[in-house]
């Protein structure tokens, strides 16, 4: 069954089961392992760069990448997520965070979450959940995050390169991609934005290098040497390209 809608989006992750696996399903392959570092990374200096001391997350699932990030100069975070088995792990997860209790997890939806006490943020980040819907539904959230944000506040999430990541999902076939995921090019992406009210600040690449990259991740896996497989794709992030996997896109609310 292929997962296109709102609601399936939302029930898929409410199982048990798929909140369990999911951590462990994102680190196997070295070439995830990389990508999550990076996305940790970007969304790390984001907050430090401009200085962002009130945030919120969209759908951080089990606090991948939540429970990695640097707190210590926030004055508030919370994160909204409606599957209470990913809430569950990510509260358990965030005990390793130092600064933990600046941050909080609200079980809600995000197309109908008020937030109470009128709190603008400067910063709205979410990783893996825009991409899974289609555009009427993106544009809700555009419009939610705008709501949410402070006049220029900035808005941060993943954008998949189709260049990259169609033709890999033609060799890999439609059954692994079951759960529906837009692809951009840079253009297409722009004017999203454009037409949503934000403008596109940065791009930051990730997996700059992806089919050399993904020549080294699965190999060596299979023969067990991941840490030298992670070693090679991080220093392969050195060199540019035009064409990368994925970007972290920074807008800023117009
Ligand atoms: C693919 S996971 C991404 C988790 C995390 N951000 C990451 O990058 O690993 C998508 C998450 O979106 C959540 N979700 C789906 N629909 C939602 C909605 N309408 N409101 C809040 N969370 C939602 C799911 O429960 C799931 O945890």
């Amino acid at each position: 069954m292929r997962i296109t809608e709102r609601k399936q989006v939302l029930d898929y992750y409410k199982k048990e089961k798929v909140a369990q696996g999911y951590i462990k399903k994102r680190f196997t392959e070295p070439l995830n392992f990389v990508e999550h570092k990076r996305q940790v990374n970007l969304i790390n200096n984001i907050i430090t760069n401009y200085d962002c001391k009130y945030i919120l997350e969209f759908a951080p699932g089990p606090a991948r990448l939540t429970a990695e990030l640097n707190l210590e100069n926030i004055k508030e975070g919370i994160s909204i997520e409606s599957s209470s088995s990913m809430l569950k792990i990510a509260e358990n997860r965030m005990k390793s965070n130092h600064h933990y209790h600046r941050w909080s997890f609200v079980n809600d939806d995000v197309f109908k979450y008020k937030n109470k006490n009128n709190q603008r943020y400067d910063l709205i980040f979410t990783i893996r959940f825009l991409l899974h819907f289609k555009a009427e539904e993106r544009n809700k959230i555009y419009q939610q995050a705008s709501n949410l944000l402070n006049e220029g506040g900035l808005l941060s999430f993943e954008v998949m390169n189709k260049n990259i990541v169609l033709p890999l999902r033609k060799i890999l076939g439609k059954k692994r991609y079951f759960v529906y995921d837009k692809l951009y090019t840079k253009k297409e992406f722009k004017e999203e934005m454009e037409n949503n009210g934000f403008k596109v600040i940065k791009m930051f690449p990730i997996l700059k290098q992806f089919w050399l990259q993904a020549l080294f991740s699965r190999p060596l896996k299979i023969i067990k040497m991941n840490n030298l497989a992670r070693k090679i794709i991080f220093f392969l992030e050195k060199f540019r390209s035009n064409e990368p996997y994925e970007w972290i896109v920074l807008c800023q609310k117009k």
